[in-house]
C-alpha cells in the first residue's frame, strides 16, 4: 500500500487510487465538481487543484495516481490563488440567482465560493444570457446559465443508465447541455439521478420545482417499496419546527421529495424514477374509516366484530401482504398463525408502461418483501387454496380480485387505500402505510433494510403489527 502525504499528513492509499480517492477515503477534505466516484474522470472543472511539493505549478488531484512517497499540498499559496481564479472563472457568467434556486442550501458552487473565493466578480463585462427554463425532459428543467459544464450528467447517461441521451453542443461560452432529439432522455428510467449529480442548480426536478427550501425539510431513512430491490432512500418531509399553520397544511405531512441514500449492498448511489415518485404514490386517497358491512363504525367495534368472525370460523384462510414488514409478518405468525391457514399473495404487478426489469436496479417483482413472506408462508397460487368450505377470508393489502372470494365466505379486509372493495368486506379495518411506522424489509438478495417513521398515523387507523395481537384476543377483551 503506497504511503502518500497530503499537507504533511500520512495517508495509506490503495495501489490504483488517485490522490482524490485516497483523500476522500481518509476523510481529508478536497474540493471537486466534475469528479464522481462512480463516473469516469473528466478533469474539466480544475477545482481539485493540488501542488506536488518541489514543483512550481498546480495539477489536478482527480487525475493524479498515487505513488509511494508522493507529497502534495491542497492549501499552498499557489493552490489557493489558483482555486480562487477557478471560482472567478466558473462564476463569470453564472447568474448567482441563489435566492430563487432549488439547489440553494446544498450547492457546491455556493459553498466553494465562500470557502475559496468570497470576492466580487473581477469582470466588468455583462454576463452571458443563456436559456433559463430549457425543458430537458418531462421530468427535468435545465437552467443553462447555472451550468458549469462539468459533464457529470452527460457521463451518467453514457456510463450508468446507458441511454446516451445527453451531450454538450457548440463550443466555448456557447456550449450547452442538450438531450438527443430521439427523446431517449424522456424514456431513461434513471434520468432523475442527474439532478443529484449536478453540483449546481442547473438541473431541476419539475416535481420539486419551487416547492420548498431544503432547510425546511428533514430526510428520514427509508426503503423504496416499489420493487424487490428495496433501494435505500431518504424521504424528505417538513420539519416540525417549520410546520405551516396558515398555508396548505397537507405540506406538513407529505413527502416533498425522494433522494437515494447511498448503500453499496443494495443500490449504490442511484435509484430509479419510480422511487423518486414515492411521494405521489403515498399520497393516493387513504382509507381512514373502519366499516362493518359497508357502514362506518369506530375502530374498536370493527376489531370486536372481526374477533367474533375469527372465533366462529371453521375454515379460516388468510391472504397476507408482501408489503408487510418483517415485524408484521412475524406478528401475524405469532398471533394468528395457528388459527389460519395462511398464504402470502402478490399485492402489485407491473403497471402499464412501467419498466419490468433491467440490468441496473429495477426488478420484475414490484413488491418490497416477497423474500421475507416466502420464508414464512406458502404462496397463494390461485383458487386451489379457496374452496367452498372456506368460511372466513382475512385479506391483508391489495391485489385480490374479490370475484374470487368463495360464495358464503365472510371477509375481513385490512387496507390502507380507498377502494370500492372496502365496502364489500364484512369488516374493513384501515391500516397504516410505510411512512407512518418503523420496520424492515428483506430484498430479493436477502439484504435487510430498515425504514423509519416520517409522520404519525391517524387514531382511526390501525398498525398491522398491533392489530394482529388484538385480533387474536377472545371477543370482549379490552
Ligand atoms: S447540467 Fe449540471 S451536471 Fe450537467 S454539465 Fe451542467 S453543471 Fe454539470
Ligand atoms: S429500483 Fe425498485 S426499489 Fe429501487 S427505486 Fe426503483 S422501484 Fe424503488
Ligand atoms: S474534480 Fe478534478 S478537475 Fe474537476
Amino acid at each position: 500500500m503506497p504511503e502518500i502525504f497530503i499537507n504533511g499528513q500520512s495517508v495509506q492509499a490503495e495501489p490504483n487510487q488517485t490522490v482524490i480517492e485516497a483523500a476522500v477515503a481518509n476523510g481529508i477534505e478536497m474540493a471537486y465538481f466534475c469528479w464522481h466516484p462512480q463516473l469516469s474522470i473528466a478533469g474539466n472543472c480544475r477545482i481539485c487543484a493540488i501542488q506536488v511539493e518541489g514543483r512550481s505549478w498546480v495539477e489536478i488531484a482527480c487525475n493524479m495516481p498515487v505513488s509511494e512517497g508522493l507529497r502534495v499540498q491542497t492549501d499552498s499559496e499557489l493552490v489557493n490563488e489558483y482555486r480562487k481564479s477557478v471560482m472567478q472563472l466558473l462564476t463569470l457568467n453564472h447568474p448567482v440567482d441563489c435566492g430563487i434556486c432549488d439547489k440553494a442550501g446544498e450547492c457546491k458552487l455556493q459553498d466553494y465560493h465562500f470557502q475559496y473565493n468570497g470576492a466580487p466578480s473581477l469582470s466588468r463585462d455583462p454576463k452571458l444570457r443563456l436559456t433559463k427554463f430549457h425543458p430537458l425532459s418531462e421530468r427535468i428543467v435545465l437552467d443553462n446559465e447555472r451550468c458549469i459544464l462539468c459533464s457529470r450528467c452527460v457521463r451518467f447517461t453514457h456510463e450508468v443508465s446507458k441511454s446516451k441521451s445527453l451531450g454538450i453542443t457548440k463550443r466555448g461560452d456557447a456550449s450547452v447541455v442538450r438531450a438527443t432529439e430521439d427523446g431517449s432522455f424522456n424514456d431513461d428510467p434513471y434520468s432523475d439521478n442527474v439532478i443529484d449529480l449536478c453540483p449546481v442548480g442547473a438541473l431541476l426536478s419539475r416535481s420539486f420545482f419551487y416547492k420548498s427550501r431544503v432547510w425546511y425539510l428533514q430526510p428520514t431513512p427509508s426503503v423504496c417499496p416499489r420493487c424487490a430491490r428495496g433501494c435505500t432512500v431518504q424521504l424528505w418531509h417538513r420539519k416540525p419546527e417549520w410546520k405551516l399553520n396558515a398555508l396548505d397544511a397537507r405540506h406538513n405531512v407529505s413527502i416533498e421529495r425522494v433522494t437515494p441514500l447511498e448503500n453499496a449492498a443494495v443500490n449504490g448511489p442511484w435509484i430509479c424514477n419510480v422511487g423518486r415518485d414515492l411521494g405521489s404514490f403515498f399520497e393516493r386517497p387513504r382509507a381512514e374509516q373502519a366499516m362493518t358491512n359497508g357502514s362506518p363504525v369506530d375502530l374498536p367495534l370493527a376489531i370486536e366484530h372481526a374477533r367474533r368472525l375469527i372465533e366462529s370460523a371453521k375454515r379460516p384462510i388468510a391472504l397476507l401482504s408482501n408489503w408487510g414488514s418483517n415485524e408484521e409478518l412475524d406478528a401475524f405468525e405469532r398471533a394468528l398463525g395457528a388459527r389460519f391457514e395462511a398464504f402470502y399473495k402478490i399485492d402489485r404487478v407491473p403497471e402499464p408502461g412501467e419498466v419490468v426489469e433491467d440490468d441496473l436496479l429495477i426488478r420484475a417483482d414490484k413488491n418490497p418483501n416477497t423474500a421475507a413472506a416466502r420464508t414464512r408462508f406458502a404462496p397463494f397460487e390461485g383458487d386451489a387454496a379457496l374452496d367452498d368450505a372456506t368460511d372466513l377470508l382475512l385479506v391483508w393489502g391489495e391485489g385480490l380480485d374479490f370475484t374470487r372470494v368463495p360464495r358464503g365466505a365472510q371477509v375481513i379486509l385490512l387496507g390502507a387505500w380507498l377502494h370500492t372493495d372496502n365496502a364489500q368486506a364484512d369488516v374493513f379495518i384501515p391500516i397504516s402505510i410505510q411512512t407512518e411506522r418503523r420496520g424492515h424489509y428483506t430484498n430479493f438478495e436477502g439484504v435487510v433494510s430498515a425504514f423509519e417513521l416520517c409522520v404519525a398515523k391517524k387514531a382511526t387507523v390501525a398498525d398491522a403489527e398491533a392489530l394482529f395481537a388484538a385480533l387474536a384476543a377472545p371477543p370482549g377483551s379490552k
